[in-house]
């Protein structure tokens, strides 16, 4: 993905200049998650002129994570050490343990950040105890708490040990790995946004100087032969089945679809002939690559591989007066 995604910012950046003099102010990542998108492209980002980085997802555990290894390192480490010194070396005197010792600590540490969650305090503690638990589960990918109380954001942990070998060295890289993160968070000013990416949007629009990167969720993967004439305009949010990888949210698809028409953009997802459809009826560039579906729980498990597409486009480069309607009536979503 990372070739690919600078490739596509690169070129719309090339396009801007020579049409206008003038390069971005400002890239949006408005579906941040893990940040891999503004990490592969950070060093892009600063040699290109950028002056800002929004990053901005809907679950606010985890914009608080990157707030704080931004802005707060030390802080981090210091309860990482707390962690280390009550959980580890107090309880059971030391951090090479027995499967189910780890076990106990990470039952007791989700408990505590359930309930921290549910409390909206997120903080210091939620964020170290989330790349703590984060880096010992084996897919990295953490689970959404769907019980009743729980908002559709909370996390939860399974208190598994996968690979014990693999634990001990995320306990041990972690105080490097936050520095290290730190170190590229503050190569370019950065402001934390925690909205629905369909509020936020409306801020920004008809911003020419704008540049989004909508790495949304994932509908499911339906090749080319599968198309059936539905995939056309009449084709709902409804139509579009949630992929593997469930980030317990309602995702309108289409009318994102429907707003790239107002945006300078790179919007990536796995391959679905919709995604050809709007990207004719808008003259949208499209590239496609193969991903590794990191979905699978068990050590040893292969993982899938999807076929995405990339679409890239500056569609306000030749928009004289950029209207701030994006003509479009959200419809209601099924679970
Ligand atoms: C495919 S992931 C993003 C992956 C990310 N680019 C990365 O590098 O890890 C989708 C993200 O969108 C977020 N999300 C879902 N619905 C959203 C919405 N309406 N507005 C903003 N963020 C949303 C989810 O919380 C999730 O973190």
């Amino acid at each position: 993905m990372k070739k690919e995604l600078i490739y596509c910012l690169n070129s719309l950046v090339v396009e801007k200049v020579k049409k206008t003099n003038k390069g971005f102010k400002i890239f949006i990542d408005g579906f941040v998650g893990a940040m891999n998108s503004t990490i592969v492209l950070m060093d892009e980002l600063v040699f290109l002129g950028f002056e800002k980085v929004i990053v901005n997802d809907i679950n606010p555990c985890l914009v608080q994570v990157h707030f704080d290894i931004r802005n707060r390192p030390n802080e981090l480490i210091s309860e990482y050490l707390e962690i280390i010194t009550t959980k580890y070396f107090k309880n059971y005197g030391g951090i090479f343990l027995e499967k189910e010792q780890y076990e106990q600590i990470h039952y007791e540490l989700n408990e505590e950040f359930m309930k921290l969650q549910k409390n909206n305090e997120f903080g210091i503690r939620t964020s170290i105890i989330f790349l703590l638990l984060q880096g010992t589960t084996y897919s990295g990918i953490p689970r959404y708490d769907k019980s009743k109380k729980a908002k559709s954001t909370d996390f939860k942990f399974s208190k598994k040990i996968y690979d014990i070998d693999r634990y001990h060295s995320v306990l041990l890289n972690q105080i490097p790995k936050i520095r290290k993160f730190s170190k590229i968070y503050n190569k370019i000013d950065i402001e934390f946004r925690n909205q629905d990416f369909f509020n936020l949007v409306e801020e920004f629009r008809t911003n020419k100087e704008v540049l989004f990167n909508l790495d949304v969720p994932y509908f499911e993967e339906l090749k080319e032969e599968d198309t059936s004439n539905k995939m056309s305009l009449e084709t709902t949010s409804k139509d579009l089945k949630d992929c593997a990888i469930d980030y317990n949210q309602k995702f309108d698809h289409i009318r994102i679809l429907k707003e790239l028409d107002n945006l300078n953009f790179i919007y990536n997802n796995n391959a679905h002939p919709i995604l050809n459809y709007y990207a004719n009826e808008f003259n949208i560039n499209v590239g496609t690559f193969i991903r590794n579906e990191v979905t699978s729980s068990k050590l040893g498990e292969t993982t899938k591989k999807v076929r995405e597409l990339i679409l890239f486009k500056n569609s306000l480069l030749n928009k004289s007066v950029a209207t701030n309607q994006s003509g479009y009536r959200p419809i209601e979503l099924v679970a």
